[in-house]
């Protein structure tokens, strides 16, 4: 398959997007194109989603398998009725809590809506950017987006526009230059159509959050990394995010975990690889005399900046060429519990539990 496209590359205020460069990209959704555009939780690929032809295109840009179904982007609340059926009321009363914003809710799916969006099945995923520029994108284009995350398959999700073009360069027409993403980590997704809510993947709105408004929720066993073998999501495949290097995730009390990656970078440097690890600000000296480079993603006591930072920083540890990265993994509530689904699943699931 060859990528000729020649990828327009516009900067745009996300506060303020200028309407004509807003223009430009709308009318490449609207010819059938591919649009890639920040926002609030990472860039979007976005094409017409009522284009099935369209929405072919993403599948392939992307290297995505078919199987895997895509979210679709509105402007305003009320047009969930323009995409999906029956919506029930625990659903209206998530999208007044938490649209515009990064909850993404799985509804039953209005027939006139391309099946390929949902890869055949009779749901669509829906949400609400609270991103100036992916609003103002989606009114100028008149139609709903599909957009998955603007990432090569299996990559770490792209937050800012040089990732997009790392991955996606000559995939994608247009590419709406906002700047880097405010939250960092993907949407939650929550499915609706069951009795029981379900959360398919933990994100930026918290599982404590939405416990406000449902008294029971699910939390999918695929979501907890627990069952690989039957994704309800299978964006929630456990090969996701990775790096190019292999990542070790480490979890238990902080004392004994800081020891054990000590002596696996020793192995590891050891055996003559090149590590690099993935800390806290707390933790940067922890490797101090071995000859492994230190990316942090901020303190440990602001979980929003590590999340914003996180898979800039596995980026950036690929980048300098490591075969090895040693990470510690977070609480596991609030968005800590996001950023360690994250980890566990860049680790493909090599995760070391430290006792004692
Ligand atoms: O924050 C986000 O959600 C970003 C931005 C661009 O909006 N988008 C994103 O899309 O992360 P993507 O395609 O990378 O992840 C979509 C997730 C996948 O885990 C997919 O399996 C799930 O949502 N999903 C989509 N439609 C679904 C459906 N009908 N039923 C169940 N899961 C669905
Ligand atoms: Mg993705």
């Amino acid at each position: 398959m060859s990528y000729t496209v020649e990828t327009r590359v516009l900067s745009i205020d996300p506060y303020n997007p200028d309407p004509e460069t807003i223009q430009v990209a709308a009318a490449a959704l609207k010819a059938g194109g591919l649009v890639a555009f920040p926002t609030e939780t990472v860039y979007g690929l976005g094409a017409n989603a009522l284009d099935a032809e369209a929405v072919r295109r993403i599948y392939r840009a992307k290297a995505r398998p078919a199987n895997n179904p895509l979210i679709v982007h509105i402007a305003a609340p009320e047009q969930v009725d323009q995409v999906a059926v029956d919506v029930p009321p625990v659903a209206r009363q998530l999208i007044a809590a938490f649209w515009p914003g990064p909850l993404t809710v799985v509804l039953k799916r209005a027939p006139h809506v391309p099946a390929n969006i949902s890869a055949g099945r009779e749901t669509i995923a829906v949400r609400m950017p609270a991103h100036a520029v992916a609003l103002a994108l989606i009114q100028a284009s008149g139609v709903p987006i599909a957009a998955p995350s603007a990432n090569l398959f299996t990559r770490p999700s792209a937050t800012k526009a040089e990732h997009v073009l790392a991955d996606l360069g000559g995939r994608v027409d247009v590419l709406l230059d906002g700047g880097p993403t405010v939250i960092g980590l993907e949407s939650t997704v929550i499915d609706l159509t069951v009795e029981t809510p379900i959360v398919l993947r933990p994100g930026g709105v918290t599982i404590e959050s939405l416990g406000v408004i449902l008294p029971v929720i699910e939390l999918h066993r695929q979501a907890l990394g627990e069952d690989e073998t039957a994704p309800a999501s299978p964006g929630m495949l456990a090969k996701h995010y990775s790096p190019e290097a292999e990542l070790i995730l480490f979890s238990g009390a902080a004392a004994p975990v800081t020891a054990r990656m000590q002596q696996t970078a020793r192995e590891h440097l050891a055996a003559g690889r090149a590590v690099g690890a993935l800390l806290v600000d707390e933790d940067r000296a922890i490797f101090d005399g071995l000859n492994v480079p230190v990316v942090s993603l901020g303190p440990k006591t602001d979980l929003a900046q590590v999340g914003r930072n996180l898979f800039a920083a596995l980026r950036a540890l690929d980048s300098m060429g490591v075969d090895v990265i040693l990470a510690r993994s977070f609480e596991s509530t609030g968005l800590g519990a996001t950023i360690t689904d994250r980890l566990t699943r860049a680790a493909e699931g090599h995760v070391v539990e430290v006792t004692g």
